[in-house]
């Protein structure tokens, strides 16, 4: 049974948790965001807007005329990082802890907002010199080691546009998004460490730069970390740090107008071509500011917050660079895995740093499930007073592990469902005011209008499920995808017009609470990473020995989907490869040197032949039938209806 299906099966969930009395009356958020959002929608969103310091403030709260392009505080004018650093600074906030870095080696280092004002201005100045000016594409591809955060909030400051590439993506993937975006300087780091050892980052930058093969690359800024050896283009290489000495460190952050572009963030789709999500800057922070403080009951000066996401992700800008620096929180950022160099690793941090509020993914958590309760035993988590879920669904199971062995049994849980595409928390609980349901996200955050729709497209009552659609725009909704606005158009507001379909399938308990079922589409969610079907088959395809492949999510108890890929071996490649086994493992390491090594296929299966239907459409769903080990289901559209007895014979003699 799928992990949507187990969900399904629990709607009639009755477990509840109301929030207790000593946290109802301290909680940030109040029963009156609601009603507020409700009685004026885009007023309440402007008020939350009027929170962020604004060089000139804004009049026009949105201009929806060229729908879907959505225009948010447009006459206004901010600066991204000002709101971040400097105005925390001048309030007198210089001296409080704004990050702590815990290196996976056990190295450790602290920064106040003063500290990182300084950094950053550095960081400015030194992106000026090099020639970026606003507008401006610059690629990071890096650790998560505090200077990622000081490059994105650099890269702000100066109005250009980041593009961070995920640490674990190979140099095609790096180069593939570094052309599209055209970007002029790329920011990366010799290596970092993970799993107990340094790994190098610099060879791939290397290897995407090599041969001309992104010719708007001027610069590339290294960072040392591991201090491993590292290969050196002159005229095109520089230590950061060296630079930062050489340049001016007063930097004065000017003002762009709310609709200039922050970050593209590329993301898987249901094509094989990843999509460059875009977003601007006065209503993704207000929206990731807002949601910040709310969802997390952030008490600001107080507590210490930490979220697991790497920068790579979009919740490692939402709410590792932007939202919480937005409201002057102080936060952990780790370099490594949880399991490095065991698996107490996060629950050391927890303890060491006092962190009060963590936001992880469930992935994490069935992992650590499977190591068991005492996995916490030496490890004092009594600070935990906030958790927070996102990524993919939350089987029940895991939710009450979450509850029990890391809050508690006391801290509120808040399943956040949201998106690359929606740039912060659209439907979550919001503790202090939401009774809480284990596995459900519950419901709308105030000021977000959610329908869950047929698809005919009428919206579906209580106990029933469909697709699930955001009707009104929000602040901090994309802008578009980098160079397409045609794809956007077609992929987001073509099912339903005017409304935006989200990919996702949801369902409406009797209690009117949302439960995410999965994506619908050709996307999957592997230990919640985005991950396209089409991608990893292309990736297949581009090796020689395969002749056509077809990939499908199946479930998996700890990631909750995982890649399984079938291919059709070209007939004079079937000789040379050997067995099956050796089959796997070549195109694994193909997978991951094309895309990386997250989309490796965790089984291959090859098969003589593919189920297709007359108009020649892989089956996908019989196939996932094959890769979760189920009796196949109906084969009567395929154009031949025996070749799943060929497949499933073929498998279970171990060819
Ligand atoms: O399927 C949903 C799932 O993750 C997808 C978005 O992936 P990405 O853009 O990589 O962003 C992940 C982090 C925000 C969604 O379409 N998803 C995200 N959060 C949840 C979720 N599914 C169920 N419950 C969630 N809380």
């Amino acid at each position: 049974m799928s992990v949507e299906h187990e969900i399904a099966n629990l709607l009639h969930e009755t477990r509840r948790f109301e929030p207790s009395k000593e946290f109802i009356e301290t909680a940030v958020a109040r029963p009156r965001l609601y009603e507020k959002a409700k009685e004026d929608r885009l007023e309440f969103w402007a008020d939350q807007g009027r929170k962020l310091h604004w060089h000139k403030p804004f009049t026009q709260i949105l201009d929806w005329s060229n729908a879907p392009f959505a225009k948010w505080f447009h006459d206004g004018e901010l600066n991204v990082s000002y709101n971040c650093l400097d105005r925390h600074v001048e309030a007198g906030w210089g001296k409080r802890i704004a990050l702590f870095f815990e290196g996976e080696p056990g190295d450790s280092k602290v920064y106040t907002y003063l500290d990182l004002l300084i950094e950053v201005k550095k960081a400015a100045n030194l992106l000026i010199k090099l020639g970026v000016q606003p507008g401006d594409r610059v690629a990071i591809y890096m650790p998560m080691i505090p200077e990622a955060v000081i490059a994105m909030q650099a890269v702000a400051r100066v109005g250009a546009v980041h593009s961070v590439v995920f640490g674990g993506f190979s140099a095609d993937s790096l180069a593939s998004r570094i052309q599209d975006a055209e970007a002029k300087v790329v920011i990366t780091a010799d290596g970092g460490y993970r799993k107990g050892k340094a790994s190098a980052l610099k060879p791939a930058v290397d290897e995407a730069l090599a041969d001309n093969r992104c010719p708007s690359v001027e610069k590339v800024l290294v960072v040392k970390r591991t201090g491993g050896e590292v290969s050196w283009v002159k005229d095109r290489d520089l230590w950061w740090e060296e630079e930062l000495n050489l340049v001016d460190r007063e930097h004065e952050a000017q003002g762009f107008n709310a609709e200039h572009p922050l970050f593209i963030l590329y993301t898987s789709g249901t094509t094989g071509k990843p999509k460059g999500i875009l977003h601007t800057t006065g209503g993704y922070l207000t929206q990731a500011s807002y949601t910040h403080k709310n969802v997390f009951d952030l008490h600001e000066g107080q507590d210490v917050y930490w979220c697991t996401a790497d920068i790579g992700w979009i919740t490692g800008h939402t709410y590792v660079a932007y939202g919480p620096m937005a409201n002057g929180a102080t936060q952990v950022i780790y370099e490594g895995t949880p399991d490095t160099p065991d698996w107490g690793r996060w629950w050391d941090i927890v303890q060491k740093y006092h962190v009060n509020i963590l936001y992880t993914a469930p992935t994490a958590i069935r992992s650590f499930m499977k190591i068991g309760r005492s996995v916490t035993t030496h490890y004092d988590l009594s600070s935990i007073r906030v958790l927070g879920s996102v990524g993919e669904p939350i089987n029940p199971e895991a939710w009450m592990w979450y509850r029990e062995v890391i809050g508690s049994n006391k801290a509120p849980i808040v399943d956040t469902w949201w998106q690359t595409e929606t740039g912060a928390i659209m439907i979550s609980p919001l503790p202090g005011v939401t009774a809480t349901k284990p596995g459900s996200a519950q419901v709308a955050l105030p000021g977000v209008e959610i329908k869950i729709l047929d698809d005919d497209g009428a919206p579906v009552g209580n106990g029933h499920g469909g697709l699930l659609t955001i009707t009104e725009p929000w602040p901090s909704m994309l802008r578009g995808i980098w160079g397409d606005p045609e794809r956007y158009k077609e992929t987001y507001w073509s099912k339903f017009d005017g409304k935006y379909f989200a990919g996702d399938g949801a369902k409406f308990d009797e209690d009117g609470d949302i439960w995410l079922l999965g994506r619908v589409d050709d996307v999957m969610n592997v230990s919640g990473h985005r991950l396209s079907t089409a991608e990893i088959e292309s990736a297949l395809v581009s090796h020689p020995f395969v002749a056509e492949a077809a990939v499908v999510g199946a479930k998996d108890e700890t990631t909750g989907q995982a890649v399984v890929a079938f291919v059709i071996l070209k007939r004079s490649s079937e000789a040379e490869v050997g067995s099956d086994l050796d089959t796997s493992k070549v195109l694994r390491d193909h997978v991951a040197k094309e895309i990386g090594p997250i989309a490796k296929p965790r089984t291959i299966f090859v098969v003589a032949e593919l189920p297709k239907t007359r108009s020649g459409k892989i089956m996908r769903r019989l196939l996932r039938d094959v890769a979760e080990d189920r009796p196949i289901g109906d084969v009567t559209t395929l154009a031949d209806t025996s070749v799943m007895d060929t497949i499933t014979g073929r498998i279970s003699a171990g060819a």
